[in-house]
């Protein structure tokens, strides 16, 4: 059975019960307690915790979802996968344990004929928590399982939360078994391999607190409902229904596994060495796909490092295949083949995904062969020590001065049949770590621990928004912060945040700076500098207390400052501009990779697979944008569906959470895009857009950088006075000033090479003089003399060979120094005949080189070198004249 037919079974059986169908949040919902989404529960947290109404009793969901926790178990075992699909069906108060049970139990016995996945009942096993013989009881009832086929587990094999506060509950699971030639008797707790988990039923009823009940810690609370939260494993039961060998094999991977084949002419099951790295690259190469689709790009934190190293591990693996060219291009086409019917996006998107694993790739590849050289030295330095351990401090500066991440120098070091000081590394690291985070201090208020903010989200919901609409509001303070540490009241002077019931402050995000201004409130004013979400939905004013004593609970009057926010709006709006000039010059691959919407100005970076933009096409862009502001479109902001938008073709902004509903920019018809930002209210209103200069940042990614209103018009007068100078200056009409300035410049060029020539001349004209003084060594015309002080090595050797030639047909040696301050340059050349009686030059420099504190070395017919020792020149020559006279006669 495919796999997209068993999602599809899956969604029907549960639709048919009843469930609404809600498609997959994105891998990077905004939850600060997660990197990727890793189980289908998250997006309805706030449903289960209670703190938003359910809009449906029950759901069922295929979530994508990525655990990178075992990255290193990925295919040396038959079920690691970094990104899988939970298929999982919820009740938010509605059934509980027997519902859940039933459900789970017809759809996976039920027969293939009726929807059903078939499997037979008599190899079904189950788990339950400790002493829930309720759920004991259910599996005897509705599913008819015999009693030694129902095992108790404790909680830390079946109690389940996110590991995390938050909710959780007790949860039984259903397993399958694949037969004695998998391993032992005895059931899961005696064998998970042989017994394979497919589906967790989760009765999700408690609140967990900062300890998990997994390891014996009662919860801190009810759920305001009894739950269900299940979630089946859809790569094991492919991998279970298509009777392969692991999850690697199934339907949706094994392709990218076929494709390495073809490109490494190995095949896939000759070798379990070769073997691991074709899965590496199958599951690697579908996770790097699904995560970039939803928006990341490689970077070295976070989210970005998890991709970065995915995709470099598949690189590393291919090569230990054998393959050297690029492969990440031609993988990523595989993934989008299999996954699109499930994921249609990637088709839309592909052009950017493929733009972003063909960048990283490049990019790895020049790395890997720099930090190579440099690895290899450090390898050959270590054993030649006798040593078996690479030093902390070289995998360090792999890392921080060429991009190796870690585990990649740990795999070289393996191979290598070396260690790596891991601990002196993570030493370095967090001391690189602490100097970031104290120059990050330094430059605002920052807290890494979130709890404070987490207390007041608690106890009074999310920062309501204001500020697309007003920039005053009266609020009242709910949240205190000093240092980082809940307070009453703060005095003037005293750094603070302030968390308001309500705010037209914009917090910095989706590349929007914050907003300044000034909270107001009975005998006391803070100024507010900044302004962070440091947790989703809660706007933290950052300031000080400029007057007075600012206190919990007072009512104040919260305002903007006005001019900046305005100068911010005009930039974001030109942003969308900028970017939609773009895509229609350069088509969709130009996606936005970042940005930056400070006052009166702007930063827009974007993938660009071709390279550098041509400037004709920046002209017209910026042609045609001005034009749209002389249109003076109405700028729209509404909310709809994530759907709605897409089919309106609207630009999606990743990172951003995608809910029931998106916030829709639209400039006119000609942008348009998801955005939580602030804009102006006509395109008129930005008055000019300049774009300044175009640059790559590396990685196939470029940065546009422009002006927006009165900044532009300044930077165009004050580059209107700056020609209008040179033109005084050139006495040229300014259309003609590249022609006088390109003239200029040329023959400012022909004098310094005629000028050039002179002075070689000059040197030259010295070749004469000095090949007529030419003493005779028993048969050898030596030349040894010093020339004109300061003469460059080029001139030197013209000289050099220029007197050698002079000396014609004869056996001659031309030795010639030139000082300059306390330095001194040589060069030694040979005739031809003098060459055929055993002179060479390079072997002649040792013979001197003591004398003028020198080294330098050449070929027989020309040697060079240097000297600090200019005095010792004539004793240079002698030591020379007797090197060749014993030569000569010996
Ligand atoms: N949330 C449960 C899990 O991830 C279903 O296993």
């Amino acid at each position: 059975m495919e796999t997209h037919e068993i999602i599809r079974r899956f969604t029907d059986h549960f639709v048919r019960g009843g469930h609404t169908s809600v498609p997959s949040a994105s891998l990077i919902l905004d939850d600060p307690t997660l990197l990727f989404v890793n189980a289908g529960m998250v997006q309805f947290k706030p449903y289960l915790l209670g703190e938003v109404p359910p809009p449906y009793p029950r759901a069922t969901s295929i979530q994508k979802c990525v655990r990178t926790g075992d990255i290193e178990e990925v295919g040396k075992t038959t079920r690691h996968n970094t990104f899988f699909q939970m298929a999982g069906n919820f009740s938010f108060g509605d059934y509980f344990k027997a519902g859940a049970i039933e459900h789970a139990w017809n759809l996976v016995t039920g027969s293939q004929d009726s929807g059903g996945f078939g499997f037979d009942p008599e190899r079904i096993w189950t788990t339950v928590y400790n002493d829930d013989d309720e759920a004991l009881e259910l599996w005897r009832k509705i599913a008819g399982l015999p009693e030694e086929r129902i095992q108790r587990r404790d909680g830390k094999d079946n109690y389940w939360d996110m590991g995390v506060p938050g909710p959780g509950g007790p949860c039984s699971e259903i397993y399958y078994d694949r037969g004695p030639e998998h391993g032992r008797d005895g059931g899961p707790v005696a064998d998970e391999d042989r017994y394979l988990e497919i589906w967790n039923l989760v009765f999700m009823q408690d609140v967990r607190g900062d300890e998990s009940p997994k390891y014996g810690h009662p919860p801190i609370g009810e759920l305001p409902n009894k739950n269900i939260d299940t979630g089946m494993g859809v790569e094991r039961v492919a991998y279970l229904l298509q009777d392969v060998a692991n999850v690697y094999e199934t339907d949706l991977v094994r392709p990218v596994i076929a494709r390495a084949e073809e490109m490494s002419g190995r095949r896939y099951g000759a070798d379990p060495v070769d073997d691991v790295r074709f899965r590496v690259i199958a599951d690697h190469a579908r996770s790097g796909v699904m995560i970039i689709g939803d928006g990341v790009t490689p970077s070295n934190e976070a989210r970005g490092y998890v991709l970065r190293r995915l995709l470099r591990r598949i690189v590393r693996s291919a090569r230990l295949l054998g393959v050297h060219e690029p492969v990440l291009g031609s993988f990523a086409e595989v993934v989008r083949d299999a996954m699109a019917p499930s994921y249609p996006e990637l088709v839309t998107d592909f052009e950017r995904i493929s733009a972003v694993v063909r960048a990283e790739e490049d990019a790895f590849l020049q790395t890997l062969t720099s930090g190579s050289r440099i690895f290899d030295t450090a390898v050959t330095a270590v054993k030649k020590a006798g040593g078996n351990q690479l030093p902390g401090d070289q995998a360090f500066q792999l890392h921080d001065t060429y991009g190796f991440p870690i585990d990649l120098t740990l795999e070289m070091a393996g191979e290598a049949g070396l260690s790596v000081d891991e601990p002196g590394f993570r030493r370095l690291m967090e001391e690189q770590r602490q100097r970031a985070k104290a120059d990050a201090a330094a430059r605002k208020t920052g807290h890494g621990d979130v709890s404070a903010y987490r207390a007041v989200l608690d106890a009074h919901g999310t920062t309501d928004f204001l500020g697309y609409t007003d920039l005053t509001s009266s609020s009242r303070i709910v949240g205190l912060l000093a240092d980082g540490v809940a307070v009453p009241a703060a005095g003037t002077g005293t750094e603070v945040e302030v968390l308001l019931d309500r705010t037209p402050f914009y917090a910095e995000g989706g590349g929007q700076q914050a907003d300044t201004g000034v909270l107001r409130g009975d005998g006391f004013a803070v100024q507010v500098r900044d302004v962070q979400s440091p947790v989703a939905g809660l706007n933290v004013h950052r300031g000080v207390v400029a007057e007075g004593e600012a206190r919990l609970d007072a009512e104040v009057h919260a305002e903007v400052e006005i001019s900046r926010r305005q100068a911010i709006s005009r930039a974001h709006s030109a942003t969308h501009l900028v970017h939609a000039g773009m895509r229609r010059a350069l088509g969709d691959s130009a996606a936005q990779a970042g940005s930056l919407n400070a006052p009166g100005r702007l930063r827009f970076d974007f993938t660009s697979p071709a390279g550098a933009v041509p400037d004709s096409v920046l002209h017209d862009v910026e042609d045609e944008v001005n034009a749209v502001l002389l249109d003076d479109h109405e700028v729209r902001a509404f909310t709809t569906t994530l759907d709605e938008a897409r089919r309106m073709g609207a630009i999606a902004l990743f990172g951003e959470r995608y809910g029931d509903s998106v916030r829709v920019v639209e400039i006119g018809d000609y942008s348009r895009e998801l955005c939580g930002g602030t804009h102006v209210h006509r395109s008129g209103q930005l008055g000019l857009v300049k774009l300044l200069s175009e640059s790559s940042i590396g990685s196939g990614i470029r940065r546009v950088e422009a002006l927006v209103g009165l900044d532009a018009f300044r930077f165009l007068a004050k580059e209107h006075v700056l020609v209008s100078q040179l033109s005084e200056q050139f006495k040229a009409r300014p259309e003609e000033l590249p022609e006088r300035i390109g003239g200029v410049v040329e023959r400012l060029r022909d004098a310094e090479r005629e000028l050039e020539k002179v002075r070689a001349d000059a040197v030259l004209a010295s070749a004469g003089a000095l090949a007529d003084g030419a003493e005779d060594v028993e048969g050898v015309a030596l030349v040894a003399a010093a020339a004109p002080d300061g003469v460059p090595g080029n001139d030197l050797r013209a000289l050099a060979s220029d007197v050698r030639g002079r000396l014609g047909a004869r056996a001659g040696v031309v030795a010639l120094f030139s000082a300059s301050g306390d330095k001194l340059s040589f060069v030694v050349a040979t005739t031809e005949a003098a060459r055929s009686q055993g002179f060479a030059a390079g072997k002649l420099v040792p013979s001197f080189a003591g004398a003028i504190g020198g080294r330098g070395g050449g070929k027989p017919d020309l040697a060079q070198g240097g000297g600090s020792n200019p005095a010792g020149v004539p004793a240079a020559v002698a030591a020379l004249r007797s090197a060749v006279r014993s030569a000569a006669t010996g």
